[in-house]
């Protein structure tokens, strides 16, 4: 099996298991357990984690509150301001192409009264900065606006957008789930108020991820969630999952010892692949801001065919025919729908995710069995 739907998960890279493994067995007390060496020793782990994820950010590591991936993180975010904030400030701005985890949230704050808009997006994916200056005015409370998409790769100019919100004085929010660790990302640049990130997108673990907040816990708008043991300044109480909080940190490290490397080596992989594909079929467009996307991501569209069939004709590579977090729902990917493509390009459209351990030959291989299941596709027609 070739993998390659790298934005649906990655792999643990072999040097996070090694520095988790210790913590299920001899590190296994409970890091809050203060009055023994053993929860002491484990509570060390804990924040050295804490400060290698946040380093990969440019934040203190003070601002950086472990949670169990970028769903509550992004909840954490929406329903936690919206809990802890009463400024009567009731609009909250979006984009049409979040993951479900924003859109979900900002769904349920529509039931209650807040007035939801949502930015518009252009064929490419790009938020468009002049409507954004249209429609964040001062009765915005928070825009939340992606880094990076989880279908096209396409990069937001968040800076921008954050400016445009503070000028408002609302909040500013992004899910930065498929970016971090893949582009180089700094909260002090982009001087966002809550970034959430994923461990399992950057060769981490599944189940654990981080809500930066800009200046902390202590001086957060948030409200909790959910109420316990006071754990994270009580903004997300509950026993810390150490073997992944560990893991965590370890996958950031190697993020940031890789990133320039693995960028160039992906992005031509990736280059590889698509002008492989596009010499050979004419008919293939490139979904996304093709100049800025993310390194690995490859949406594409091949006119007349269905991507199911596609998939389903190269048992040998693992690719997605829509956001994995979709998969399963019949309808079209309304990220695509969102950029213009009609239900049915919609359908023919496949996204491959390359990533660390894609190699060459994987390419090679990946781009032969794509074309042949083309060709016989294409005589049925
Ligand atoms: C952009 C984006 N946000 C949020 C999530 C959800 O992240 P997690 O699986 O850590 O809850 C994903 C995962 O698919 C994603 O791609």
């Amino acid at each position: 099996m070739i993998y390659l739907d790298y934005h649906a998960t990655t792999p643990c890279d072999p040097q996070v298991v090694e520095a988790m493994l210790p913590y299920f067995t001899e590190e296994f007390a409970n890091p809050s357990s203060s009055t023994h060496k053993a929860g002491q020793k484990v509570a060390n782990a804990v924040e050295t984690a804490r400060e290698i994820v946040a380093e990969l950010i440019g934040a203190q590591p003070s601002e950086i509150l472990f949670t169990a991936g970028a769903t509550e993180s992004n909840n954490l975010s929406i329903l936690g301001l919206t809990n802890g904030i009463q400024n009567g400030r009731r609009r909250i701005i979006t984009t049409p192409i979040e993951h479900k985890a924003i859109l979900e949230p900002y769904k349920q704050l529509g039931k209650i009264g807040y007035e939801v808009a949502t930015l518009p997006i252009s064929k490419d994916g790009l938020v468009n900065l002049e409507i954004a200056h249209e429609l964040i005015n001062e009765n915005t409370l928070l825009v939340s606006v992606q880094t990076a998409n989880n279908e096209i790769g396409t990069i937001q100019s968040i800076s921008e957008l954050c400016k445009i919100a503070h000028d408002c004085g609302a909040f500013f929010h992004t899910d930065a789930a498929q970016a971090v660790g893949k582009i180089p990302i700094n909260v002090q640049e982009l001087d966002v108020d809550f970034l959430s990130i994923s461990a399992h997108k950057l060769y981490g673990p599944k189940g654990v991820g981080a809500l930066y907040l800009k200046g902390g816990p202590l001086s957060t708008p948030l409200r909790p969630l959910f109420y316990g043991g006071g754990q994270e300044h009580s903004i997300r109480p509950g026993t810390y999952n150490v073997p992944a909080i560990v893991g965590f940190g370890e996958a950031c490290k190697l993020c940031n010892k890789l990133m320039e490397k693995e960028t160039i080596r992906i992005t031509a992989l990736r280059n590889k692949l698509e002008n492989s594909l596009i010499s050979t079929f004419s008919d293939i467009s490139i979904n996304g801001y093709v100049q800025h996307r993310l390194p690995g991501n490859s949406n594409l569209t091949f006119s007349g065919i269905d991507s199911e069939a596609l998939i389903a004709n190269v048992p040998e590579l693992a690719l997605s025919a829509g956001s994995a977090c979709n998969s399963g729902a019949l309808e079209p990917s309304y990220v695509l729908q969102a950029i213009g493509l009609s239900r049915e390009k919609a359908y023919q459209t496949l996204r491959i995710g390359i990533g660390r351990f894609t190699t060459e030959s994987d390419i090679e291989v990946a781009s032969k069995l794509i074309i042949a299941a083309v060709v016989r596709l294409k005589s049925l027609l």
